[in-house]
Parts: structure tokens; sequence; C-alpha cells
């Protein structure tokens, strides 16, 4: 499975790289906004400054929402570096600038997918990746997983060649629940992935093996 970080921060991407498990990146607007950065050429530089650090894809999402639009953006985004991979709504004109995309040899993330009938409609567009939010499924008490577990089901039905991109992780136990279901990706804030690494028993049984060499070696 591979681990992308859901953020646009530059010192988490850094941290996360550092620690060696890093696949990939995904942002969205409210990412971008969140880091102050704001302005064409500010965000084009920010996805160029995003590329340097990771060795895989970095998800960059269009604000346009007609197809003219995502197509004309999708391009600058894409030309930026070949770790680009644009990121577009689950609409009508969405799929259609997916299924463009595809056909050009320009990588896609089709988001805000929160059904299977979405994610069947992203594959059959050529999406690189389909993001289903998991967590803000679960936010509205319904089950994240289960949609996960749904598509995994239909991409191994017909070998969709779409990977699953789990998105919208809230905690460790998401990530470990969408290992076992297989999806194909995730996409995590670094806390949830630090989570993974965290336990209280190694915490006391390394501090036993060290107070026990001291003793030892009086
Ligand atoms: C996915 O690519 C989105 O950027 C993200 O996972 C959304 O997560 P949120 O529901 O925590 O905003």
């Amino acid at each position: 499975m591979k681990f992308f970080i859901d953020t646009a921060n530059l010192n988490e991407i850094k941290e996360a790289h550092d620690l060696g498990v890093l696949d990939g990146v995904t942002t969205n607007p409210s990412l971008m906004a969140k880091e102050g950065i704001t302005g064409k050429k500010n965000i084009l530089n920010h996805y160029l400054e995003i590329c340097k650090i990771v060795d895989g894809d970095v998800s960059a999402e269009v604000i346009s929402t007609d197809f003219d639009g995502m197509v004309k953006e999708g391009k600058e985004l894409a030309k930026l570096d070949d770790k680009i991979t644009v990121k577009i709504p689950m609409t009508k004109d969405g799929v259609k600038a997916c299924k463009y995309f595809s056909s050009n040899g320009i990588k896609t993330n089709v988001t805000l997918v929160f059904s299977a009938g979405q994610a069947l409609i992203a594959a059959k567009a050529g999406a690189k990746y389909v993001s289903p939010f998991l967590g803000r499924l679960d936010d509205i008490s319904t089950d994240g997983l289960n949609l996960i577990e749904e598509i995994r089901i239909i991409y191994d039905n017909y070998l969709f060649d779409t990977n699953i991109l789990a998105a919208s992780i809230r905690h460790p136990m998401h990530i470990i629940n969408c290992a076992k279901i297989g999806a194909d990706v995730i996409t995590s804030p670094l806390s949830s992935i630090m989570g993974l690494i965290k336990h209280p028993l190694t915490d006391i049984g390394l501090e036993k093996f060290l107070s026990d060499y001291k003793k030892g070696n009086k």
C-alpha cells in the first residue's frame, strides 16, 4: 500500500519524506489556503516546491468547474512537473475532463467520491486514482470503509487499473482498515501516519532495555 500525505505544508511533507515511507502528496484548495498560499503564481510555485521534495505523484486540484476551464488549468498544472496528477471533482464536466486527460497521457485523481457508482464512472473515464472520502462519510454516520470495500470488489471484478486512494483519513485505524481491505493508497495527515509508529509497550520495553544496560555497564 502506498502512503501519500494530505497536506500543502512543506515541513510536514519533508518530515514524512525523511521518514522514508512517503510515496506521494495530495493537496486541495482548502489545504493550500490553510498554508496561506493564494494567487495563481504562488500556487504554481508551491506545487513546484512540493515536487522538489517528494519522489512520487503530487495531486494538484483544478478550480474550474467547466470542461474547457478544467482542461486549460489541468494542462498548465501537468506542464509543471511529471509528478503532477491533475485532481478533478466528480462532476459531469469532471468525468469528461478525466477522459480527455487520460486519452492524452495526463494523470488524474478524481476527487470528492462518495459512492460506488461514482468510482465506477471514474475508472471508466481512465482515472489513475479515485479518491473516496472515508472520514467525511463516517462524519455523517455512513460507513466509509464499506465504500472502499465496494470499490475494491468492483475494480477487481473488471480488472480496472484505477488506484483506490482512500482519502479523508482521520486516524491510524482508518489506515490499518484500508490496508486490510486492499486500498492501493491512503492519503493521510502526518499525525495519523505517526500514530502507526507509537505503542506504549515499545516505549516501556525500550526504557527497560536501556536501564538494564546502564545497570550492567556501571
Ligand atoms: C483528498 O485528497 C482530500 O484532500 C482530503 O483527504 C480531504 O480530507 P478532509 O475530509 O479531512 O478534508
